[in-house]
């Protein structure tokens, strides 16, 4: 008899080039084992997400899509246009204006082995469900972080949005056992890096927005549009600046404010860094500011977003 699969009662449409069509039966949601995607992680995939019938920063999101694939040489099947129809195609089929959209280009079928070479054509799946954010308390309150012990993935592996996320999930196996929200990546020469699936920033006494240099992390499309709507913070002088530099540890004990960034937290306050109040323990004002900058953004600003269900 069949297992039941509660999770599932998420899940509301899927595109497979195997396939040929759009399937809303989570049964029917599959991959061919032998493709390399789930023997040994080989594609690349991008999540985003569909906010009141806009997908937001879909451009951006495909954009990265093509210089993942580009680094490890595996060409797109589609155009960004046509990889772009297809994404809304899809998303208008899941039926629900709010909804996470994901996106898999693998190196397709052809064996068991690891040479990309066997593979017969790359494969291209489309899976959408329905979209879980943060509580509204973890935006009030914040919420608690720790310092990884994980090793993390080497510069080019980071930067890389490929389907090999082993180090993302033990970082957020780590945060579950540890008893915290989310656990925070150094690397190897001990700067900060990112979270599982979200890139961290500062606040530090001299109101700067710190950043990570790019060289060991996945490169944000939220943090990238945060990096841009900041300007009107800088402006007014609730930051003085916004940089990018090697971070360290005691950077983030000195920190005022400790901010997180990804598709679906947009900007989320850490107020706890291993048991200890960040700042005063409160959520700062930049990240009051930038998550209302990000939400407005998404809401109201069309042209960073590609109409669905309007
Ligand atoms: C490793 C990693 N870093 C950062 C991010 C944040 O990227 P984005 O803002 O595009 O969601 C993600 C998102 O999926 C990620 O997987």
């Amino acid at each position: 008899m069949a297992l039941p699969r509660p999770w599932a009662a998420d899940y509301l449409a899927m595109y497979s080039n195997w396939l040929g069509g759009i399937v809303r039966e989570p049964w029917l949601m599959s991959v061919p084992i032998d493709d390399h995607l789930v023997h040994r992680g080989d594609g690349v995939f991008e999540a985003m997400k569909c906010v009141a019938g806009r997908i937001y920063q879909c451009d951006a999101h495909l954009e990265r899509l093509a210089r993942s694939a580009q680094s490890i040489h595996l060409e797109l099947p589609l155009d960004l246009g046509a990889l772009k129809r297809l994404v809304v195609d899809v998303t208008r089929a899941g039926g629900e204006p709010d909804s996470m959209v994901r996106l898999y280009i693998s190196r397709g079928p052809g064996g068991f082995s690891t040479n990309p070479y066997e593979c017969c054509a790359p494969g291209v799946y489309v899976m959408v469900s329905r979209l879980h954010s943060p509580a509204p308390e973890s935006y009030q309150r914040g919420v608690r972080a720790g310092i990884s012990l994980v090793p993390s993935k080497s510069g080019f592996y980071a930067s890389v949005k490929s389907c090999n996320y082993l180090p993302n999930v033990l970082l957020k196996r780590e945060a579950v056992v540890r008893g915290w929200d989310f656990s925070l990546g150094l690397d190897e020469n001990g700067h900060l890096a990112e979270g599982s699936t979200e890139n961290v920033g500062l606040v530090d006494s001299l109101n700067r927005l710190l950043l990570p240099l790019p060289d060991h992390i996945l490169e944000g499309t939220t943090v990238r549009r945060v990096i841009e709507l900041a300007e009107a913070l800088v402006e007014k002088g609730v930051l003085s600046r916004v940089e990018h530099r090697p971070l360290e540890r005691a950077d983030l004990d000195k920190a005022k404010e400790i901010l997180l960034f990804g598709t679906t937290l947009d900007v989320l306050p850490v107020t706890r860094l291993e048991g200890e109040p960040v700042g005063d323990g409160a959520v700062g004002p930049v990240a009051k500011a930038l998550l209302e900058l990000v939400r407005q953004d998404i809401r109201h600003n069309p042209a960073v977003s590609t109409p669905v269900f309007v």
